[in-house]
């Protein structure tokens, strides 16, 4: 017969073993926490999110993510409608989100040839441009100045050769278009990080570009503190080297880089279209939407084995690194199920439909686990 003072002792050892095993548990039970010590892991917030439409989606933001990206809301054409009016509401509410939760705010983007508002296609003059140009960084960094941590200040400035982009910017201000918008940046706000933003920069040819677009701005003492690599992939890039020299060439140069937009098509592209220029449309076709109903399990095993593969990589060179963001929150919500093909039924991201971890949010944390 066992006396009742060693049964306590062995109750108490077992609730002992058993709360440390939950401490063990709750402080890898999030990606932000088993990540923590690594870099930020982030995430892309649409309105829904903002306005904490879904209260199981802002339950997970909230215990998974620790930076925010805004998917469109900052976009020129959203904040900024018109020549003489600002549309602040949804950007008030999302940076208000970041600030009550202690997340780290990202501000995208500033100067951006895409989603622009229709008013600054009709601008005609050089000058006139820039005028929008300043007129819109003052007013928008300005007004956040001290809570957004970092900002896109220029996204997408690059061809896929290295070439600057023919962008409206470009077209009337020249290249100095971009050492403009980072010196203005600097002087609104000189404590947010500023960020080079732009897709396929992995890639060795409009890696060079990148690399040499950051060295004017470097040799000519403007401040930048970052590079953004978008990461829009796919389950088959076969681009782990080309990440990995993209992250010790730019880091070599004193920049930080950040992984900004991640996610991973598994929808087939027969165009070989790669990137995610926005403007890119193809027509809708059944055989390009294969897994309309659901996800065969050897493509939710290769997603999971790309993310680790992908995330092994990011943790090698976790020194360089700042920060991991999705471009979403789960996969019913993302913008691959419209791109570049509308109404398909794409799995790209960690969460599913019904905001359920994936097999790939798993791959992830034995990431951790097993060390
Ligand atoms: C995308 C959004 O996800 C879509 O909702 C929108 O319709 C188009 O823009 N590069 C960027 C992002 O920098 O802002 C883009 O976001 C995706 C490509």
């Amino acid at each position: 017969m066992m006396n009742t003072k060693i049964k306590t002792l062995l109750t108490l050892g077992a609730s002992i073993a058993c709360l440390q095993s939950l401490q063990a548990q709750t402080q890898v039970n999030s990606l932000k926490s088993a990540y923590q010590e690594d870099f930020l892991i982030g995430t892309a917030l649409g309105t829904e999110h903002i306005l904490e439409r879904n209260e199981k989606a802002n339950q997970l933001i909230k215990k998974e993510f620790n930076a925010i990206t805004p998917e469109n809301i900052m976009k020129s054409q959203l904040i900024h409608p018109e020549v003489n009016r600002y549309n602040f509401n949804l950007s008030d509410k999302f940076v208000d989100y970041g600030l009550k939760n202690q997340m780290y705010i990202v501000g995208h983007t500033l100067v951006w040839h895409s989603q622009l508002p229709s008013f600054v296609h009709k601008i005609s003059s050089a000058d006139s441009l820039r005028i929008f140009m300043k007129e819109h960084i003052k007013t928008v960094m300005g007004r956040y100045a001290g809570k957004i941590n970092s900002w896109d200040v220029v996204n997408e400035a690059l061809n896929e050769d290295g070439t600057y982009r023919k962008s409206i910017f470009f077209n009337k201000l020249g290249d100095s278009y971009i050492k403009e918008a980072f010196e203005l940046a600097a002087q609104v706000d000189p404590k947010a990080e500023l960020y080079y933003n732009d897709y396929n920069i992995e890639q060795p040819a409009k890696r060079k570009g990148a690399i040499a677009l950051i060295k004017k701005l470097q040799e000519s003492g403007v401040k930048i503190n970052g590079v953004g690599i978008q990461g829009h992939w796919s389950i088959n890039s076969n681009n782990l080297k080309d990440i990995e020299d993209s992250i010790l060439e730019f880091s070599q140069m004193g920049l930080k880089v950040a992984f900004t937009e991640l996610d991973l098509t598994v929808l087939p592209n027969p165009w070989d279209l790669r990137g995610a220029d926005v403007n890119q449309r193809f027509q809708e076709d059944p055989k390009m939407n294969p897994y309309k109903d659901s996800l065969p399990d050897s493509v939710q095993t290769a997603l999971a084995n790309r993310y680790s593969e992908l995330f092994k990589l990011f943790l090698k060179h976790k020194d360089k690194i700042s920060r991991i963001t999705f471009w979403g929150v789960d996969d019913r919500h993302s913008w691959l199920n419209g791109f570049p093909i509308p109404n398909r039924t794409n799995y790209p991201l960690l969460f599913d439909r019904a905001l359920e971890p994936k097999r790939a949010y798993q791959s992830l944390m034995s990431l951790k686990e097993s060390k």
